[in-house]
């Protein structure tokens, strides 16, 4: 971190004597102000629940100008990777900082994909789940299981040890997913065939049966992967947070992984694509597209709860630069498959046209993410709408991991350990319970 030469000056009107605060410039960015000796200096904390202004560490991995709509991992933006790089390699990028040459390339993959089996008694552990059980809270238990298979490397300030666990948690996670699946289906397991590339296996997991046998369509392997570079890493989003804050405690990063999967969950978060399919759905079932103002008025409801999923973003307030690249994929994948007069397809090419267009949005800066075109597209490639947010885990894992990484190796590294603005009762006498109300 380089210190500016500018201060910030803080004063109080309680006589505390003003402080001086220094400021740190990144690369690129807003610079930020150092104020971890505040409460010493003056016994005051900071107070920034949901974090609108609060940098919680130092990243070298991800950059996002949410006004500009820019994505970078690693300076790369995110439209050359998506375009140049397939999935593997950005994960490597991700991981080493820079992108592999074909030597690289090819020694990762092979690294990877020697990975992709799980422990045989973990299907006995996935068969312990009601079948009925949405597979996020699946995917929780199984990667969070993962700490009880894979013990042996407890030191993990050991580099070798983390390493493994990295290549252990890319590999296997799609086995895992595709395990989730099979078994919520009723479908036998399929093992990994590590001849295919990392998207087309995974694909293979998910769709094959063991009656027939399974043809590998590169356009749509193309779609998926595009997927799971996009959704690869988001700098510190709460599932990132999550993992940092979980596996600062030191505890095993197949928990931490776990934790975040379990962040990610949530409909305000990857949960999302999840719930914008549904809100089509409905829109659909409920008249379609001559419904769609009436929706809209809903949205724009003060009185309503209900949101407009798929649009708005914490950090974007411009076209989220994945949104722009997912809603190719979409005409290519549909195209693809024939499926561009799907209903619900052009239900939603309507109503982001409306949204787009409605004041309501627009001085909101509420544009679409991209959860609001990838729903789409893993519904065309079969993909059951409960699935989505573990597609969205398995890329992310990379993105979960490689932080993980860089805050356990940060010389500044400390248990993350916020506090708190007590509003609560002072201190009480327990009352004896015959006098309680
Ligand atoms: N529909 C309708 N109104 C919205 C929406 C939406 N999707 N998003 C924000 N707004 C409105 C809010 O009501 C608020 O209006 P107000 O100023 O009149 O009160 C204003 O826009 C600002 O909204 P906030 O909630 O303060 O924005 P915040 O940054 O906290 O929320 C979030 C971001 C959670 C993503 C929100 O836009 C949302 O709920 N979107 C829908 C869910 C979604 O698509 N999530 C995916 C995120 S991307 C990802 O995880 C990959």
């Amino acid at each position: 971190m380089i210190e500016s030469d500018i201060k910030a000056k803080l004063s109080f009107s309680d006589g505390t004597p003003d402080i001086d605060l220094p400021i740190y410039k990144g690369t690129v960015g807003p610079d930020v102000i150092d104020i971890r000796k505040l409460y010493g200096q003056t016994g005051k904390f900071t107070y920034d629940s949901g974090f609108l202004s609060t940098a919680s560490c130092n990243s070298k991995i991800t950059y996002i100008d949410g006004d500009k709509g820019e994505l970078l991992y690693r300076g790369y933006p995110i439209e050359d990777l998506a375009n140049n790089c397939d999935f593997l390699e950005v994960c490597y990028l991700l991981l080493n900082g820079e992108l592999p040459n074909a030597g690289q390339k090819q020694g990762f993959e092979e690294l990877v994909m020697h990975h992709t089996m799980v422990h045989e008694q973990m299907q006995f552990f996935l068969r312990g789940f009601r079948r009925d059980a949405h597979p996020m809270s699946v995917l929780t238990g199984l990667v969070g299981a993962m700490a009880a298979f894979y013990h042996d490397e407890i030191d993990y300030s050991d580099e070798k040890a983390r390493e493994v666990a990295q290549i252990r948690l890319i590999a296997k996670m799609p086995t895992l997913v595709a395990m989730a699946y099979k078994y919520s289906v009723g479908q036998p397991f399929i093992y990994p065939d590590n001849k295919l590339s990392y998207t087309a296996n995974f694909m293979r997991m998910m769709f094959a049966t063991p009656c027939e046998e399974y043809k590998v369509n590169p356009v749509l392997v193309r779609a998926l992967d595009r997927i799971f570079t996009l959704h690869a890493d988001h700098e510190q989003n709460a599932s990132t947070s999550t993992v940092r804050l979980c596996g600062s405690s030191g505890t095993n990063p197949f928990a931490a992984i776990s934790a975040g999967i379990a962040c990610l969950w949530g409909p305000a978060h990857g949960g999302a694509n999840e719930a914008c399919l549904q809100m089509l759905n409905d829109i659909q079932a409920n008249g379609g597209v001559d419904k769609i103002h009436e929706f809209i008025a809903q949205v724009k409801d003060k009185n309503s709860s209900v949101r407009l999923m798929g649009f708005g973003h914490r950090v974007y307030k411009n076209f989220d630069p994945r949104a722009k690249l997912m809603r190719e994929t979409c005409y290519e994948v549909l195209e693809e498959l024939g499926l561009q007069d799907d209903p619900l397809f052009k239900l939603a090419m309507t109503l982001e046209k409306i949204a787009l267009e409605d004041d309501y949005f627009v001085s909101r800066k509420l544009y679409p993410n991209v959860d609001f075109y990838s729903g789409i597209v893993q519904r065309a490639l079969g993909i059951p709408t409960e699935m989505f947010t573990c597609i969205f885990a398995l890329a992310r894992t990379v993105g979960w991991i490689a932080q993980w990484e860089e805050m356990i190796t940060d010389p500044e590294y400390k248990i993350g350990r916020p506090r708190q603005l007590y509003v609560g009762e002072t201190s009480r006498k327990v009352p004896n319970i015959s006098v309680r109300k």
